[in-house]
């Protein structure tokens, strides 16, 4: 017999007469004649209560379920007798297939994200993460379904470079020497025994590679792993975490804004749409805000202005910040909320950065300070897409990057790409952790992801 899902279950409009399904015991109630087993299988938030009854031949067995013990229902799917469920399982054979012992770290009881991230290898089977990752899930898909639909093509890029796209130095080594006898040639590592004959890192940030396939596909994107050595422990950045990257030719800043404006509205609403059960746990007990946070987004047109506009309205704010404003100077995470969640009180989108602060291949503006960058800032999260116009003129970004003293080798087929058939294209990148993290309310983003990578911590 076929086993079925239990969110496939409590969808339904008819009874069944004969159906089987797997999971794991929420709870056991004891009765005179008969028990009420509360049955998840992570398919849905929602438990099936099954009804077991004494006359059952394991019933004894039946008895000693414990929270945790994974089981087989075998029974008539039909209208629930009490209140609470539309529909129970009236069991006709229950298959015990492990008993979980009195240690199952997940008793009926609230346990904090802390002790939780302790056992991130059982916490997806609770309430909250399970709608977690049940929304991480559909969000990805939502991300595939946006593109597809509007004629952009998905862009394998690579995990393993040679690059360091933003530049920030930040990345992990990725090496097969043995470290306790690299090669070296005048105090420096000789790479040439290397693997690849020369540094390796894992990448940053896809936008390179996803350059050259939008100067040949048109509209691209890539969504993958990225990875960064940022030392910094905050609740926003992770070591490991997943971006979304769209690349498009033929296409100037604003196009890109009113794509990352247009994507963001639609992620929200696609989840809204279609997890609403999960998105109420959150609304409910993790953010009571929430659902005013993302009705607000949805339905809101973003503020667009200048990096300068900004930096004025900081420093007329009369706020005092821990770190400084000024043009020049990055904003930090406290700044970039205060416009968002104070000033505006939306979705922000900041545009023409100092060229001082940001990478070599954004686009010079004509005042030759500024750089056609643009970054959207969002309540609770602050920065959750950074992209830009990249600099098409080959001329150009060979003086930028002398500016910043790069060595222009490693960069010969991007720089190529300005060569032949250059033309004006954008693309950023959208946090995909942070954006669940808007989404769910989830303030920690080690509690979106399943098994976290931050410094210190490669458990799992
Ligand atoms: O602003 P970033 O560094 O932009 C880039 O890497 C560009 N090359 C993207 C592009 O234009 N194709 O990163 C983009 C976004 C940030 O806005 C943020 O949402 C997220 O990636 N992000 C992180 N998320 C979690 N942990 C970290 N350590 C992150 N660093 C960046
Ligand atoms: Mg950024």
């Amino acid at each position: 017999m076929k086993r079925t899902k239990i969110n496939l279950l409590l969808e339904r409009d008819a009874g069944l007469e004969d159906v089987l399904v797997n999971g794991w015991v929420r709870t056991r109630r004891d009765a005179k004649t008969f028990s009420f087993i509360e049955i998840n299988d992570g398919s849905a938030l929602k438990n099936i209560q099954v009804i077991a009854d004494a006359t059952l031949p394991n019933y004894d067995d039946i008895r000693k379920l414990s929270t945790g013990s994974a089981v087989a229902i075998r029974g008539v799917l039909a209208p629930s007798q009490g209140g609470g469920q539309k529909w129970e399982i009236q069991a006709k054979q229950v298959e015990i297939i492990s008993l979980a012992p009195e240690s199952y770290p997940l008793q009926k009881k609230r346990h904090t994200d802390e002790f939780l991230r302790t056992i991130a290898h059982l916490r997806p089977r609770t309430n909250k993460y399970g709608a977690a990752f049940r929304i991480r899930s559909e969000l990805s898909y939502a991300v595939h379904h946006y593109f597809r639909e509007r004629g952009f093509r998905y862009i394998h890029t690579p995990i393993l470079t040679g690059s360091d796209c933003e530049g920030a130095g930040e990345m992990f080594r990725v090496t097969t020497m043995d470290l306790a006898a690299v090669p070296v040639i005048d105090k420096h590592t000789d790479y040439s025994a290397d693997f690849f004959g020369t540094e390796a890192n894992l990448t940053v940030s896809g936008q390179l590679s996803a350059e050259m396939f939008a100067l040949s596909l048109g509209d691209v994107y890539t969504f993958g792993p990225t990875f960064r050595a940022e030392n910094s422990n905050t609740r926003r950045h992770a070591a490991e975490f997943w971006m979304i990257e769209p690349e498009m030719a033929f296409c100037d800043l604003e196009g890109n804004m009113d794509l990352g404006e247009d994507l963001i509205k639609h992620l929200i609403g696609f989840i809204m749409d279609h997890c609403p059960d999960d998105l109420e746990l959150f609304a409910r007990f993790v953010d009571k805000k929430l659902r005013g946070t993302l009705d607000n987004i949805v339905n809101s047109s973003f503020v667009r202005l200048p990096y300068r506009e900004a930096i004025a309205i900081l420093e007329k704010s009369g706020r005092k910040f821990t770190y400084p404003v000024s043009f020049g100077l990055d904003l930090q995470t406290e700044h970039e909320r205060f416009l968002t969640e104070q000033h505006f009180k939306k979705p922000v989108i900041l545009y023409d950065y100092p060229k001082s602060i940001k990478p070599f291949y954004m686009r010079v503006n004509d005042d030759q300070e500024t750089v056609a960058a643009m970054d959207i800032l969002v309540p609770s999260i602050g920065e959750i897409i950074g992209g830009s116009q990249r600099e098409e003129r080959l001329a150009v970004v060979e003086a930028r990057m002398n500016e910043m003293n790069m060595e222009k080798e490693p960069y010969w087929w991007y720089l190529e790409s300005r060569m032949y058939g250059s033309v004006p294209h954008s693309g950023f990148g959208l946090g995909f952790e942070r954006l669940l993290m808007l989404i769910t309310g989830i303030s920690n983003i080690r509690d979106v992801i399943p098994f976290p990578r931050t410094p210190g911590s490669i458990d799992f």
